[in-house]
Parts: C-alpha cells; structure tokens; sequence
C-alpha cells in the first residue's frame, strides 16, 4: 500500500506549503496530495480554503487576490513560528521540488456557484513541465473532472467521494470520465466497496487515513493507497 502525503507532510509543517512537501519526500513518501485554486489573476496556486484566512496571516478570497498580494502572506507561522515566512507556492514551484517518479495527486477546488476555467489552466501545466505519468487529477466536483477528460484524454483521474453512493458502478461508468482511481473518505469506506473497485479496474485512494490502526486496517482491506498527514504513519 502507498502512502500519499495529505497536503503535504501536514501533521508536521504547513499544510499545502514547500517546507511540508519537503519533508513529506524526506519521509519517503509515494506521493503528495495537495488542493489547487486560481488566483484573480488566473495563476495556479495551492491552497485547501477558499479563503487565506485560516492557513496565512492574511484575509479574503483567493479569486479576489492577485499572485503577488498572495506573496505577500506568511503561511507558515500560523502552524509553528519556526515556519515563519513559508509562502503559499504555485503549482510551477511545486513541480520544480518534486521528482519524477512521485505521483502527485492535484485536486481541483473550483468555487461551485462561481465556476472558472482552472481546468485548462492546470492541464496546461501539467503538460508544459511533462509530469503526465505522475499526475492524478482529482475533485469532489465531477464537473470539473468531466472538464478534465474533455480536455486531455490521457490524463489520470480520480472521483473523490464523501458519502454512500447508490449505483456507483453504473455511475463511474456510464458519466463519461474514463476514471483511473477513486478516492474514498475512509469512515465510507468497506472491503466490498474495494473489491467491486479492483473488479471495475479502478485504484482506490482512500483518505483521510491519520492513525497506524486504520492504516493497517486499509491495507488489509487491499486499498492501494492511503491519503495521510503523516508520511510516516506505518514506521510510527
Ligand atoms: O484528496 C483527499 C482530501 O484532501 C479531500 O478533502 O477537504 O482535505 O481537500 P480535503
Ligand atoms: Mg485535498
């Protein structure tokens, strides 16, 4: 089973910051996931909340800011002074840290009553910098996958689910995303649902996995990855 650093190694530096995916590569980790949003000015940036609010010591919505006042802010201190100064990174500079070989797992957070064309934005990216065979593009909103897949047709996408859904086999099926994974909240999450996976040819991705019980439970259960804040969550 693998292990996915949850927005980095977010159980010990800044969620969603380059000093956390640092260290998440330091611990080994299989691959890091981490939230992506566009800036008003329409760069990629990474970030879980709609809002700089919680994660910075700054205020406001990430679409009302441009990538330079988004420099501005200290992402770091608010977790532990000694972080003091970390910056909120662009999807460029985390493709710039990352090795070849680590799967980056980019979820696409896309305002629902506010949509804009982050899609194509992120494709292009991930392109550009040739990091195809390390990317899985992921979102609770199906649209936005569904954007995705009409974009490129290579690219690796996972549905992130939180609920039981009713017919979901029918449903990955039949809505038109060629889907590579699906990633579950594990408190849904049961052997049979993997098995039915595995059956359907789709990896499952389970998150969000923080204690060494459950981590051993899910791998058990035959999950092939696990979405956690602490890369080392087996060797603890
Ligand atoms: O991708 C797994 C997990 O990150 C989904 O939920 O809210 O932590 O982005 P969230
Ligand atoms: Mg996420």
């Amino acid at each position: 089973m693998k292990i996915i650093a949850h927005r980095g190694a977010s159980g010990y530096a800044p969620e969603n910051t380059l000093a956390a995916f640092k260290l998440a590569l330091e611990q080994k980790c299989d691959g890091l996931e981490f939230d992506v949003q566009m800036t008003k000015d329409e760069e990629i940036i990474i970030c879980h909340d709609y809002r700089v609010d919680r994660t910075t010591n700054g205020t406001g919505h990430i679409k009302d800011l441009t990538l330079s006042e988004l420099k501005t802010l200290d992402a770091g201190s608010w977790f532990d002074k000694k972080f003091t100064g970390e910056k909120i990174p662009t999807l460029e500079e985390v493709f710039e840290i990352v090795p070849p070989g680590i799967l980056m797992n980019i979820e696409i957070k896309n305002l629902a009553k506010e949509r804009r064309d982050i899609e194509q934005k992120v494709v292009d990216l991930v392109l550009k910098h040739n990091r195809m065979d390390d990317v899985i593009i992921s979102s609770f909103d199906h649209l936005s996958l569904k954007t995705v897949r009409e974009i490129n047709k290579d690219i690796k996408i996972g549905f992130l689910i939180y609920s039981y859904l009713l017919e979901p086999w029918t449903y990955f099926k039949k809505c038109g995303i060629d889907a590579y994974s699906i990633h579950p909240a594990e408190e849904y999450l049961n052997e049979d649902f993997v098995l039915n996976a595995h059956k359907n040819n789709y990896k499952i991705l389970c998150y969000t996995v923080n204690d060494k019980n459950t981590a051993t439970t899910m791998d058990k259960m035959g999950v092939d990855a696990i979405i956690s804040n602490y890369p080392d969550i087996l060797a603890k």
